[in-house]
């Protein structure tokens, strides 16, 4: 089969269109034809060699690497112990996160059943292989966490805090993968959700059901918002405090992405600080799946690439501005 390798750490340049063998499946997994990939930042991550994260706590990598733990596809082949799938089944998946083991850059991929939903029926390929991370990302975030193991970067168990109706929702970059799934499901809840993001989105966050929009290029959200419940910010970086001044006392901020906060102000703020490493789960996928299928939830496709433009598709979204998700398209 065809696959997207890299042998070393460096910029999309890296990413090879291969040769390889066809994945072997083991106990617990099916066999997926891939049709489509999502793309997401840990695909980057991983091909930059982690230098995202502190040189303590980089894993040493194996080259080669096929990145990739998005995809939609067709089931082809079931191990024994696998129920609840067959062959022909359309299905999607974040698959073996957190780690660097999904390799869904793929024309097949040896998926664990247990990361695995049907695919929505009313959404194509392309559209169910950009949401799975995205996804679940905001689903774990602000629905329910799925697991109890505690955050790699706070040692804390995350706990959502219920979003009921009437609650005011901020979200940062919510045009991005996590933002727009984050604004659709604070909407689902009865929030009133102010997003944040640059102007050229504005359409599509009116789309998605955002009740304010704010262009961070002309305004800061602190100049014009204030008595928050709960701000998930999906941009981080140094200055993602200024956040804390939107949030009501004893409101809650949600970064997804790092971000450094003096517990001593947020003390005095009265403002709970939580967050989150996504895992893979197959069941929340499928009640998620059951959310697309009744039309309360969409996805936003900034851009498509086939598979052999990776190289490509990493190039996108290093100029930033995502609206929606990058997908590789391996079926066509
Ligand atoms: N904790 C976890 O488990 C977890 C899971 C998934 C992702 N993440 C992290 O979350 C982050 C977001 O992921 P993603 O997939 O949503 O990324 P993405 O699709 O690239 O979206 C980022 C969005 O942020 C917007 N943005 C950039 N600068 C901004 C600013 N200063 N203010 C407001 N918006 C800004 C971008 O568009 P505009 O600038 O045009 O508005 C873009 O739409 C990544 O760093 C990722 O590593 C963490």
């Amino acid at each position: 089969m065809k696959a997207i390798r890299f042998h070393e750490a460096g910029g999309p340049e890296v990413l090879q269109y291969e040769e390889v063998p066809v994945p072997e499946i083991g106990p617990g997994e099916v066999l997926v034809r891939v049709h489509a990939v999502g793309v997401n930042p840990p695909d980057w991550y991983l091909r930059e060699g982690m230098k995202v994260m502190p040189a303590e706590m980089r894993p040493a990598l194996e080259f080669p690497l096929i990145p990739g733990t998005d995809m939609s596809g067709v089931v082809e082949a079931v191990a024994p112990d696998v129920s609840g799938f067959t062959v022909g089944d359309e299905v999607f998946g974040m698959l073996r996160f957190p780690g660097f083991e999904g390799r869904t850059y793929a024309e097949y991929v040896a998926a664990p059943a247990s990361d695995l939903a049907h695919k929505p029926a009313v959404i194509d390929h392309v559209q169910a292989a950009g949401a799975p991370m995205a996804v679940l990302t905001a689903w774990q975030y602000l629905i329910d966490l799925g697991h109890d193991v505690p955050s790699p970067f706070t040692g804390q168990v995350h706990q959502p805090v219920p979003i009921t109706p009437g609650m005011t929702v901020l979200v940062n970059g919510a045009a991005g993968g996590v933002g727009h799934f984050a604004l659709q499901l604070a909407k689902w809840k009865g929030a009133h959700v102010i997003a944040v993001a640059s102007g050229r989105h504005e359409q599509f966050l009116h789309k998605l059901g955002a009740d304010e929009i704010i262009d961070y290029t002309t305004t800061q959200a602190a100049d014009v918002v204030s008595g928050v419940d709960l701000v998930i910010d999906t941009v981080g970086g140094p200055d993602s405090r200024r956040f804390l001044t939107v949030l009501k006392r004893g409101g809650t901020m949600l970064p997804v992405f790092f971000a450094q906060y003096d517990p001593k102000e947020t003390a005095r703020l009265g403002i709970t600080v939580s967050n989150i490493q996504v895992r893979s789960n197959g069941p929340q996928l499928a009640e998620i799946a059951r959310l697309f299928d009744e039309g309360k939830l969409q996805v936003g496709v900034d851009s498509t690439y086939s598979l052999s433009e990776a190289g490509s598709a990493h190039a996108r979204a290093a100029q930033g501005h995502i609206q929606g998700k990058i997908v590789l398209t391996v079926v066509s």
